[in-house]
């Protein structure tokens, strides 16, 4: 009996509603989703939400699931955090979008600016996307330079010039080592976006310490993911950040962190408070506003007056401001940052428990609130390359039995996110149903 067809049979019986609407969607949306990841390459049809509660998702057919997607990242409180909602809903009722300034902006940018450890300013968007290209733009007005560094497998969004290099179809793709090709993501963009980005591995001081050297009077800045977390995550070797920071600071390159992933995630402070470097800007997005959508640009007064003033019809929109407020107020409660990371433990050892146990070659690891389960691989990985190591077949089965069995692990790759709501009882059942899942899908003896 091949199991993974029996547990995709037993999803498919279980979501018949989800199946017919992608049928229709498909008739008026383009390719029948809003965004590329909301259905995995090898899945037939996404499964479509109803509601969220807590850590759990319910879909049109009524099916329940543990969720570690978390919404890519934002749903740090869980769905529908009470205190957010109340936020939210009294915002709405005094209005939605003024096109003008407001208190509570002010005080939101005093508290991101005490808890922050770069930011002396705020600028305000609405993505992650437009905070990365904002954060790029303040380090060329600055520096007076052009050029960027950014490293293969580091996702910095969507726009023309940054979205190079984010994922390769296979190693070959990738080029040399350590001076990788540049791989335009997507059709429709030309190829002199490229002209300005320097492509280096991540994790690896000498291939920049080398770069500058080269062109550092043409560099602008390194723009970064502090921990690679669009590769699963991948961990900053010891004293990576803190040689970036050195080398950038001693040849008048500015250093930029992307925290739209680890910002108010890792800690409140971001990966800056986490590991304790201070960029000279970095990014907010996803989880600071708890599910509603706000992001920002942070740093030092003297980088971000230069003459960059940032538009944007709902930059510093008052809904998402109140929620960004009630999301602060929710994470500053004590402990709740260390029962996330225990939470997030307890998964971590029990998926490498049960892959020591079964005999199954799998690796889980993580930090704070974000985990991972990659099978294939007995360890951490180390750079952007060794993702080619991982058995994403494996994977696949393994996340589409998931959902047959209630649990929403991520579409594409093994990395996984716990909010405040993930309980002791969300980790004793996940744990329950990855033993019987490992064990119907992977054991050979
Ligand atoms: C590190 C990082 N930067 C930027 C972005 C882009 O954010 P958005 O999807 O809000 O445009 C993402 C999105 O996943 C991200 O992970």
């Amino acid at each position: 009996m091949d199991n993974n067809i029996e547990y995709f049979k037993l999803l498919e019986s279980k979501t018949k509603k989800s199946s017919q609407y992608f049928e229709t969607a498909k008739k008026s949306i383009l390719g029948g989703i809003a965004s590329a990841l909301h259905k995995g390459d090898y899945e037939p049809y996404p499964i479509f939400i109803e509601s969220g509660k807590g850590s759990k998702l319910y879909d049109v057919d009524g099916n329940e699931y543990i969720d570690y997607v978390g919404g890519f990242g934002p749903t740090i409180l869980g769905y529908c955090p009470q205190a957010v909602n109340d936020a939210v809903i009294d915002q709405a009722s005094r209005g939605a979008q003024f096109a003008a300034p407001t208190k509570s902006l002010n005080d939101l940018s005093d508290k991101i600016a005490s808890i922050v450890p770069c930011a002396e300013l705020v600028s305000y968007q609405s993505t992650g996307t437009e905070a990365c290209i904002v954060a790029v733009r303040f380090a060329r007005a600055y520096t007076g330079k052009n050029k960027i560094i950014k490293f293969e497998g580091n996702y910095h969004g969507w726009s023309e010039e940054l979205y190079i290099s984010t994922a390769a179809s296979s190693l070959a793709q990738l080029g040399p080592r350590n001076n990788p090709w540049k791989i335009r993501q997507s059709a429709g963009q030309t190829e002199r976006v490229t002209e300005d980005v320097i492509i280096l591995p991540w994790n690896d001081l000498e291939v920049v310490e080398q770069a500058i050297n080269r062109h550092g009077h043409e560099i602008a800045a390194v723009i970064l993911e502090p921990v690679m977390c669009n590769c699963e995550p991948i961990m900053p070797k010891p004293g990576y950040l803190e040689g970036l920071r050195k080398i950038t600071a001693d040849n008048d390159v500015l250093l930029i962190f992307d925290e739209i992933i680890t910002g108010f995630r890792l800690a409140l402070g971001g990966a800056q408070e986490y590991y304790k470097v201070k960029p000279d800007i970095s990014t907010f997005g996803k989880a600071a506003a708890g599910g509603f959508q706000i992001a920002g640009v942070v740093g030092r007064k003297e980088v971000m007056q230069t003459g960059v003033n940032p538009v944007g019809t709902f930059n510093g929109n008052p809904i998402a401001v109140a929620a960004c407020q009630a999301t602060i107020r929710e994470l500053e409660k004590p402990l709740v940052y260390e029962n996330m990371a225990r939470i997030t433990k307890r998964l971590i050892d029990g998926v490498n428990e049960i892959g020591k146990k079964k005999g199954v070659t799998l690796y889980s690891g993580g930090l704070a609130s974000i985990w991972q389960i990659e099978f294939g691989i007995k360890g951490p990985m180390s750079e952007y390359r060794d993702n080619f190591k991982v058995d994403k077949v494996s994977y696949q089965k393994f996340r589409t039995a998931g959902l047959a069995k209630g649990i929403r692990f991520h579409p594409t790759r093994g990395r996984l996110y716990v909010s405040a709501a993930h309980s002791d009882k969300d980790v004793d059942k996940t744990l329950m149903v990855i033993d019987e899942l490992i064990i119907n899908l992977f054991k050979t003896t």
